[in-house]
């Protein structure tokens, strides 16, 4: 069951998002070469609580953590430590939720660190701009699977392969609702967009293949070719003519500065 938001919840999933947007650049700031994902991690849980919200990933179904902190090879899901010191020409994926007056927001980045190839840098841009395509599609009338096929040629196109494990989602009350948001699909397929529903989406794409391998902790995983994969999420509420962008990038755009991709 799809639910439908009223202007009011929107709200409330828009000042979720703000928070959340404002966590991802705070940790922004802290992303650099002998940092440990699990000082991120802290930053990250102390600064959403300071901000009157919770770090609704801690906890969730025993996710041991505020953030999910996914470097190179890692896709989502992965668990902050201090044994994982960030390096030079890495990549990091922030990916957390949190929950403010009964609502989730939910977003991801991925970072470059310091320096990183030419060809990865076309990865995190062809990712992100696999995020706009859906996120245009993402209106009043249009199918789910007019978001998909967006995401899916996009990455195609670029010789990139979409990540098939992990699916964006609708949210709200739950981090998970329904629809589920597949980042490959057809053109016209899946359910009618309305006004008032609200979906994260969320394309995770390979720079190589997309087959996946899951790690012993229940949690992490990495692409078995272990080349890189990025992934970026917003949270959007359908409208007529353009999607309602709850969550954002501006706070991190400010921190990166011309580094902003
Ligand atoms: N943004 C992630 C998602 O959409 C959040 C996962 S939280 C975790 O699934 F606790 F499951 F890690
Ligand atoms: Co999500």
């Amino acid at each position: 069951m799809v639910f439908l938001k009223t202007e009011e919840e929107i709200e409330l999933l828009r000042e979720s998002n703000r928070i959340l947007g404002m966590t991802l650049a705070e940790v922004a700031k802290a992303i650099r070469p002998g940092v440990t994902t699990k000082q991120l991690d802290k930053i990250a849980h102390d600064f959403i609580l300071d901000n009157g919200a919770i770090p609704s990933c801690l906890g969730y179904e025993g996710f041991p953590a505020t953030l999910c902190t996914s470097v190179n090879e890692q896709i989502v899901h992965g668990i902050p430590s201090d044994k994982v010191v960030l390096k030079d020409g890495d990549i990091i994926t922030i990916d957390t939720c949190v929950l403010k007056n009964g609502f989730h927001g939910d977003s991801a980045y991925t970072f470059p660190v310091g320096e990183v190839s030419q060809e990865v840098m076309r990865l995190l841009r062809t990712t992100k701009q696999c995020l706009y395509n859906g996120i245009e599609q993402a209106i009043v009338g249009k199918r789910l699977g007019d978001v998909s096929f967006a995401i899916q040629s996009n990455a195609e196109k670029a010789g990139f392969s979409v990540v098939r494990d992990f699916v964006g989602h609708g949210i709200g009350r739950e981090m998970h609702e329904s629809p589920e948001v597949p980042n490959y699909g057809r053109r016209g397929n899946g359910i009618v967009l309305k006004r008032g529903m609200v979906i994260a989406i969320e394309p995770m794409i390979a720079l190589g293949k997309n087959n996946v391998i899951f790690e012993e902790d229940g949690w992490s995983n990495h692409t078995a070719d272990r080349k890189p994969a990025a992934h970026y999420e917003l949270s959007v509420a359908i409208n007529k003519g353009k999607a309602d962008v709850l969550s954002t990038f501006e706070y991190i755009k400010e921190v990166l500065g011309d580094r902003y991709i």
